[in-house]
């Protein structure tokens, strides 16, 4: 459906997106998971069509996207990260504004708007200046504002971000809705949560290159170890840590330490180690692998900084 070709988008310096390639196939709940400045928005605003690439290329079922091609753009819907509604009219004058943009009228528009209200759980507050909501209101405004018009592809650039846990959930459930029922979508996030609850495949991009791409199995497989003991950071535990990694491979964030054994190193050997450094294996969990574990692995930088 969607095929991005070897793009580029340069701001002055700064390679923001730097060569990506990317097929995107109808119906495909895609996530895009990154640090901050690892060059999401930038992929969405030239998919959107906001931007045009400095070099590749966007095709949408085969047509060309770019800034002049609107009719291409009536496909998609964009949430952008940034709120973009006008805070001093109501809920129901925005959704209003956005559906006439898109052609709208009408009885049909009037439908969409108590639809999208609805879903937005903001039915009661539609005559409230948006002004008046809270962030989390906001949010959901926001991106029901995206689908008035049925895009085929929606993107979701961080669209929960400040969302209280269930109104978060009532948007995950949304959005999960809608994709079983044959909207493709691509949303963008930090929180490796959200890509492994909601997302089928999953590409892994940072300083504007996809590193990984595949499902969350295909992904977590790239881990050098399945499985891995946990055990916390600090000093009573450096010396240990430090002992563990020569027999393995150690993954540290600011909290826990993730050690994945090498075939050959034996169980008993671990703990022995431990009583020699002092670590009471009541520290110790068993830990799961992550994609926040993967990106790590891969970029030495932990996700969310
Ligand atoms: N309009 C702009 N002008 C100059 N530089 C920009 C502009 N937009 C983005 N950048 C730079 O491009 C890089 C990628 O930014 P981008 O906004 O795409 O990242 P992101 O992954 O969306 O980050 P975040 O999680 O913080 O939203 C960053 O280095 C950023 O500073
Ligand atoms: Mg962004």
């Amino acid at each position: 459906m969607l095929r991005i070709g070897s793009a580029i988008k340069r701001y002055g310096a700064i390679t923001a997106l730097d060569g990506v390639s990317l097929d995107i196939a109808r119906g495909e709940f895609f996530g895009l998971l990154g640090p901050n400045g690892a060059g999401k928005s930038t992929f969405m605003s030239l998919v959107a069509g906001l931007r045009a690439p400095d070099s590749g290329t966007i095709t949408l079922d085969g047509t060309l996207l770019s800034p002049a091609n609107v009719a291409t753009r009536v496909s998609l819907g964009l949430v952008p990260q940034g709120i973009a509604l006008y805070d001093d009219l109501s809920a129901e004058q925005n959704l209003r504004i956005f559906g006439e943009l898109y052609g709208l009228r009408g009885a049909d528009l009037r439908r969409r708007i108590d639809e999208a209200l609805a879903v937005a759980q903001l039915a009661d507050r539609r005559r409230d200046q948006v002004k008046t909501f809270s962030g989390g209101m906001q949010r959901r405004l926001n991106l029901v504002a995206a689908l008035l018009h049925r895009p085929k592809l929606l993107l979701c650039d961080e669209p929960a971000v400040g969302v209280d846990p269930q109104s978060r959930n009532a948007i995950f459930d949304f959005l999960e809705k809608l994709n079983r029922e044959g909207l493709t979508i691509i949303y963008s996030t930090h929180y490796m949560e959200e890509a492994t609850r909601l997302c089928s495949r999953i590409g892994i991009i940072d300083h504007g290159k996809i590193l990984a791409l595949g499902s969350l199995d295909d992904l977590l497989a790239q881990l050098p170890f399945v499985d891995a003991i946990g055990f916390p950071t600090g000093a009573a535990t450096a010396a240990f840590a430090t002992a563990v990694a020569a027999h393995g491979e150690l993954v540290s964030d600011n909290e826990t330490h993730r050690f994945g054994p090498r075939a050959e190193f034996k169980i008993s050997e671990f703990y022995t180690l431990a009583e020699r450094h002092g670590v009471s294996p009541r520290l110790f969990s068993h830990e799961r692998p992550t994609l926040e574990a993967l990106f790590l692995h891969l970029t030495g930088r932990n996700l969310r900084e």
